[in-house]
């Protein structure tokens, strides 16, 4: 991330946490109680209620504080100057409400004689629809003054008391009441609907009445309410101050939708606690964004520091280069520079896993292979290997580094130009298109005197070893002599000498020159014999002027070449049923196969070391022993036991 970015994201990520975490505080709390009490609820048998009415399903601020029901049977009951009171229906479009009282629920002789009684700040009988009927209670026995209101007797008993009661229509037995003042002991109101009084009642009519209920209005038309619909909002209360709240989308107020008229203190002190808690939760906010930056800033410093961890190995590398060869020391170009010496990388001259190797000019005309190291390759473990290792060395078949470029994701190597490329071309010559590269034996024996002297070098290293982990034809270069120089320390490893055995994760190198301790530790220990085993399949690809292992022969025809060879040797026949040895090459192959045999002896214990190869290859024949049949670690493992056991 480029770093003037972080600024601006923090002030964005800022900007943007106040944006949502004050927005919120008004709006969400508020929006969700907008949203809770726009959706109606039921109650018992009544469906589709809403303001004034509330219940435990329902949040009180959806509602009026005196509006309360009970929905714990199927016949809401609600409680008026704390009297129970059935509520039979609810008739919004009229705002009003049908109710029963509790205790007169199928009893006309209730446990106590208590006259009916509303809120009158928040309810009226509808004048229309109803009617009083009064009830006297425990009248003295019988009235004889009045037998026509015989009929209208009734008893009760309570406390297993017999009592005489008598019940009238207010209006009409407006003679009677009196003289039932006078008579009886408790006289009580109850309100029934007028439809279900007829003009003569009888006792089954008024206890029908009774439980029929009466109806009363609401003060639905209160102007705090009006003014709130009106303003799309929500009728419902403040549960704290038990006072009128108008719900809206955008926040909750004292009426309407807006702050202009809610300017009382208790709204105001709201308001602010409000916006204080939103200022709270906005630091808060900011404070967790803060940390999460930093989190993930410490991450992308981590990675920079791996990164600049091994610029700094890199360097080290250098330095102790610049120290150890003080003027010779590599040039450390910049990747323009690097651009412009290969004409923008125009001229190929190969193509690695690493990345392409490109032909290049010095100021100073010198030509040079660039090999550029692909930016996928992770930390650059690759170049430190090869700078790390090469820059130790200084023989004349190891590859000379000229210079360098180290920039964050580009890096490259210099090299001196080899005019004659890699030895494959020179060696796997019915792959060639020019029949006439095949090289003569003194030089292929040279090359592979010189190959063996340039790994000794390596393996020798006072303090230090190199193993190399690639020796293939790929890796052997040729200047204009035909001097073989080892090339490409990709895989290197460095180790102390003390400890020549090296401890290794995983497997480097290429399939067919790959030691069999390299691929599965049963074999032995990866050390520099690992190297000689590469090295004699190489001397091996040499002699045969082919690959030992290749994929696109038939199984049918071809063996496993060091097979077949070692087989021509055991019946003395100088490697010619091969078909590889010439007369004139006679000795110098017959050593070339034998070295390379001891080389690929299974057991690295076995191999001879670099120094002995050298030594064996520039020795007499005479004094080589025929090697015993390393078990050949074939790809074609049942072609090769076949062929044995023939
Ligand atoms: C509930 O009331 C709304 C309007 O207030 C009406 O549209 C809807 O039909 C009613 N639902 C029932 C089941 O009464
Ligand atoms: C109504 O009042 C009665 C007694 O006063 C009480 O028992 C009852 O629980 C109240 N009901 C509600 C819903 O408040
Ligand atoms: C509600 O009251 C209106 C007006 O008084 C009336 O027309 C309507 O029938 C009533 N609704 C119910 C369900 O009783
Ligand atoms: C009912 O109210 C009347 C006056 O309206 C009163 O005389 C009577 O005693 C009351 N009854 C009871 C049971 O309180
Ligand atoms: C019933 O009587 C009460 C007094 O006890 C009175 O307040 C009320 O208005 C009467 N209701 C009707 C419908 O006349
Ligand atoms: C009430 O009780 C008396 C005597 O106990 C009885 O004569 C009378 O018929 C009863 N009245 C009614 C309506 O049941
Ligand atoms: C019934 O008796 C109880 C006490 O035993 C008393 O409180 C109550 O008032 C009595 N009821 C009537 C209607 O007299
Ligand atoms: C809330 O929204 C209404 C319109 O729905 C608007 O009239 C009112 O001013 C808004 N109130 C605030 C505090 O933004």
């Amino acid at each position: 991330m480029h770093p003037h970015l972080f600024p601006t994201i923090t002030l964005l990520l800022m900007i943007v946490t106040i944006t949502l975490i004050h927005c919120p505080t008004s709006l969400r709390a508020d929006d969700e109680k907008y949203l809770t009490c726009e959706a109606p609820f039921n109650c018992g048998n009544l469906v589709n209620l809403s303001y004034p009415f509330w219940a435990s399903n329902r949040p009180n601020y959806c509602g009026h504080p005196s509006f309360q029901l009970d929905c714990s049977s199927n016949v809401p009951q609600i409680n008026i100057t704390t009297m129970n009171y059935r509520v039979l229906e609810i008739n919004y479009s009229s705002w009003t409400l049908t109710v029963a009282r509790t205790d007169y629920l199928d009893t006309i002789c209730p446990a106590a004689f208590v006259n009916t009684t509303i809120d009158n700040n928040l309810f009226s009988y509808v004048t229309s629809s109803d009617t009083n009927l009064t009830l006297y209670y425990n009248c003295r026995l019988p009235l004889v003054d009045l037998p026509n209101l015989v009929p209208f007797q009734f008893n009760c008993s309570i406390n297993n008391t017999n009592f005489i009661n008598y019940y009238t229509q207010s209006s009409q037995t407006f003679s009677a009441n009196s003289v039932l003042i006078e008579a009886c002991n408790y006289w009580v109101n109850v309100p029934v609907l007028q439809s279900l009084v007829p003009t003569v009642i009888t006792y089954d009519a008024v206890i029908a009445a009774i439980d029929s209920g009466f109806m009363l209005e609401w003060d639905a038309s209160n102007s705090q309410c009006d003014t709130c619909l009106n303003a799309g909002g929500l009728c419902g209360s403040d549960p704290t101050t038990s006072t009128f709240a108008c719900h809206c989308t955008n926040g909750t107020f004292a009426s309407g939708c807006s702050t202009e008229s809610t300017r009382s203190s208790s709204k105001m002190n709201a308001r602010m606690r409000e916006i204080i808690i939103g200022i709270a939760v906005a630091v808060l906010g900011i404070v967790a964004v803060y940390i999460i930056i930093c989190y993930l800033r410490r991450e992308q410093l981590s990675k920079e520091f791996i990164f600049r961890k091994t610029t700094r190995k890199n360097d080290e590398n250098i330095k102790e280069f610049i120290l150890n060869y003080g003027s010779l020391a590599p040039k450390q170009y910049s990747y323009s520079e690097i651009k412009k010496m290969t004409n923008s990388f125009i001229n190929k001259l190969g193509q690695g896993g690493y990345g392409g190797v490109y032909k290049g000019k010095l100021p100073d005309g010198k030509l040079v292979a660039v090999k550029v190291l692909s930016e996928s390759k992770g930390n650059g473990e690759d170049f430190i290997n090869e700078v790390a290792s090469i820059s130790r060395t200084s023989h004349v078949n190891i590859v000379t580094l000229l210079g360098f470029c180290y920039e964050k994701n580009k890096q490259a190597l210099i090299y001196e130009f080899m005019p004659n490329g890699s030895l494959d071309k020179f060696i796997y010559h019915q792959e060639s298109s020019a029949k006439n590269c095949r090289l003569e034996w003194k030089t292929l024996y040279q090359i592979a005197v010189d190959i063996a002297r340039g790994l000794e070098y390596l393996h020798r290293g006072c303090s230090t070893r190199i193993l190399h982990f690639d020796i293939k034809p790929q890796n052997i270069l040729l200047d204009e002599d035909f001097t073989p120089k080892i090339s490409d320390f990709g895989l290197a490893k460095l180790c102390q000498r003390k400890d020549s055995i090296v401890s290794m994760f995983g497997m480097r190198g290429t399939a067919g020159y790959i030691a069999p301790e390299v691929f599965s530790r049963n074999f032995g220990r990866v050390s520099h014999k690992s190297d000689v085993y590469s090295y004699g399949m190489l001397v091996l690809e040499m002699v045969g002027g082919r690959k030992n292992f290749d994929v696109g022969m038939s199984n049918s025809s071809e063996t496993y070449f060091p097979d077949r060879i070692y087989k021509d040797l055991e019946l003395g026949m100088d490697g010619r049923t091969s078909g590889v040895i010439t007369e004139e090459g006679e000795e110098i192959s017959r050593k070339m196969i034998l070295v390379s045999l001891w080389c690929i002896q299974t057991n690295p214990i076995d191999r001879p070391s670099m120094n002995k190869v050298v030594e064996m290859l520039e020795g007499t024949l005479h004094s080589l022993q025929i090697p015993p049949k390393p078990f050949l670690c074939s790809p074609k493992v049942s072609h090769v036991d076949s062929s044995t056991t023939s």
